[in-house]
């Protein structure tokens, strides 16, 4: 793998999509999903969920066959990727790049609190363009959970190609929400079939979450793609050599605490229970939803699935 001559940026070198920090970044619906919003303030789901992202983070840089020069984390959020990499192969460059002025400036602070600022690049692009990345300048390109939020999934997989070397290789880790997307339809159908006024608050839930018919699951870039799209996009944009794994673990959660459950939301697109039940609910409801719901997750009853898809491939 090519190690080329670096140049790292100062602040002086902020270009076209490289904003300079301001210390007020205001905070989005990113920032607050991967600040608080994913665990509700609960802290033992907190390490629970930092303990499953950093097993993803290791699986996809596992994937890459020797130690890159260049790296560019698509969609970094607050650096988790980055981080790993930085941890694995001490001298890799790192450049985080993001939509969210927020995460870019907490990943830097961190970055300068880790003390490997010299070794990482921030820049604020979408994953559709990568615009401020020079053409075939990264060894290795990462993603984790971002390319699910992208509408023009094949944009962002030819952008990935292009800032690649050749030879280079793209290795992600990107959820699937089809499921739940396809549970929210199946509840639909069953409410309507049935008097029991709980399918229908079920449904009024989790369809405030995820694409609720089968027409917005397929217009939502959430849920409107399988594995199998992911594997045709990369190849489309030109790679090759690809490898898909799809990961579905069920999951047991442990007892919960209401206020925390009601606090949290599945992604950052998606308001939490507590929203949903004081915009969407009738008092009455409510009381029906919280008797049939609340036992069970107090008492750790119900699990979950993640379905996560694993894909590398490279550029000739
Ligand atoms: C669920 S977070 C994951 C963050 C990080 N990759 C991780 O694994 O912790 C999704 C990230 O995707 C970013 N994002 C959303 N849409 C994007 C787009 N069009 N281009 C680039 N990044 C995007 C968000 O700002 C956020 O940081």
């Amino acid at each position: 793998m090519t190690v080329g001559i670096r140049l790292v940026l100062g602040p002086a070198a902020y270009q076209a999509g490289m904003d300079a920090p301001t210390g007020h970044e205001e905070e989005d619906c990113w920032s607050r999903w991967l600040g608080q919003g994913r665990d509700g303030g609960d802290a033992a789901m907190r390490a629970r969920m930092e303990a499953e992202t950093a097993a993803y983070a290791a699986r996809v840089l596992g994937f890459v066959p020797a130690p890159p020069g260049e790296m560019l984390d698509i969609g970094s959020g607050d650096g988790l990727m980055g981080w790993a990499a930085l941890s694995r192969w001490p001298d890799v460059f790192v450049t985080m790049t993001d939509i969210s002025p927020a995460l870019l400036a907490q990943a830097r602070a961190k970055a300068a609190r880790l003390g490997v600022a010299a070794q990482c690049r921030f820049v604020r692009a979408g994953a559709e363009t990568l615009g401020g990345i020079a053409d075939a300048s990264q060894d290795v390109v990462t993603s984790r959970s971002a390319l699910a939020y992208v509408a023009d999934k094949p944009a962002a997989f030819r952008a990935a190609y292009r800032v690649l070397r050749p030879g280079g290789i793209m290795a992600i880790a990107e959820p699937l929400f089809r499921e739940e997307a396809l549970s929210a339809c199946l509840l639909r159908e069953a409410a309507a079939q049935t008097a029991d006024p709980l399918l229908a608050l079920l449904y009024k839930w989790k369809a405030a979450q995820f694409p609720g018919t089968r027409d917005a699951m397929e217009a939502s870039p959430l849920a409107n793609y399988t594995e199998r799209e992911l594997l045709g996009f990369a190849k489309q944009a030109g790679f090759r050599g690809a490898h898909l794994e799809l990961h579905i673990d069920e999951r047991e959660v442990p007892p919960r605490g209401w206020e925390a459950f009601c606090a949290a939301s599945p992604h950052p697109l998606a308001p939490c229970l507590a929203d949903i039940l004081a915009r969407d609910f009738s008092r009455a409801e409510r009381e029906i939803f919280e008797a049939a719901i609340r036992p069970g997750i107090e008492a750790g009853q119900f699990g979950t699935a993640s379905r996560m898809v694993y894909l590398y491939a490279h550029k000739p």
